[in-house]
């Protein structure tokens, strides 16, 4: 379903803006992933900016019809993109974990990062655009705090080699999500929380707290048990102060 067609491009501003204009206008269908060497205004999760140097990295966008999946409840999508990321790394860096909601993590590091941007119509209509950037090749980072599988395993990778195995984990998540297994997805992905069941501080409202990550919710917030009993955070709600 996912990768059947694929694209190519040598630049693009935002493979996400490409394939919502692409899809919208009746160009791809679901599932035609499309993939960029350059991209000159790649786009973060809340208004911020993905910077991945040219050439070296993953940036790719496909679309999802809600209707070729079993979607009832778009937290799922999350949960099932970022396991099949997950799945994707950790078989090059075994101590790959998922940082909530949705970001790659390896040692501490932010390898790979997804935006999911979800369409909706007057009929109901629904789909998804989804995009991720996975750094591959990169050997500097301006952030301390990103890694790319280059820098955790030493070797060189061809991005168009491993946007395949991308696509097998993506379409492994994806069936499991299709025949219905929305738990065992939902289990897995709080499995591989990063800090899960381990003490740490957090902030929240400018106060600081100590809690451990106990899992997600069904409505996708983050469960922490605090002294004051189990605290349920959405997205851009905390901040992780774990260095
Ligand atoms: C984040 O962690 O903030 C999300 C990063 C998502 C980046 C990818 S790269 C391919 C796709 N096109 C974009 O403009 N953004 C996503």
């Amino acid at each position: 379903m996912i990768g059947k067609k694929i694209i190519k491009l040598s630049t693009v501003d935002s493979t996400n803006n490409y394939v919502a204009k692409l899809f919208r206008s009746g160009k791809i269908s679901s599932g035609t992933v499309i993939m960029s060497d350059i991209q000159t205004n790649g786009k973060g999760q809340r208004g911020n900016i993905w910077t991945s140097e040219p050439l070296v990295n993953l940036t790719l966008s496909f679309p999802l019809d809600h209707k070729t999946v079993s979607v009832n409840n778009l937290f799922h999508i999350n949960y099932t993109v970022s396991l099949a990321v997950f799945d994707f790394i950790k078989k090059y860096c075994p101590s790959t974990k998922i940082k909530w909601p949705n970001d790659t993590y390896v040692n501490g590091k932010k390898i790979a990062g997804i935006l999911i941007e979800n369409q909706f119509d007057n009929s109901g209509f629904k789909s998804s655009i989804i995009g991720i950037g996975i750094n591959i090749n990169q050997e500097y980072f301006q952030n301390l705090k990103a890694t790319s599988l280059y820098l955790e395993t030493n070797k060189n990778y061809n991005p168009s080699e491993l946007l395949l195995e991308l696509i097998e984990s993506l379409n492994k998540r994806f069936d499991q999500l299709k025949s219905m297994r929305n738990q065992v997805i939902k289990d897995d992905f709080d499995e591989q929380l990063w800090l899960k069941d381990e003490l740490h501080l957090f902030e929240a409202n400018g106060l600081t707290f100590e809690g451990e990550i106990v899992k997600t919710s069904d409505d996708g917030c983050l469960l922490i048990n605090t002294a004051g009993g189990i605290k349920s955070f959405r997205n851009g709600e905390i901040i992780y102060l774990t260095k």
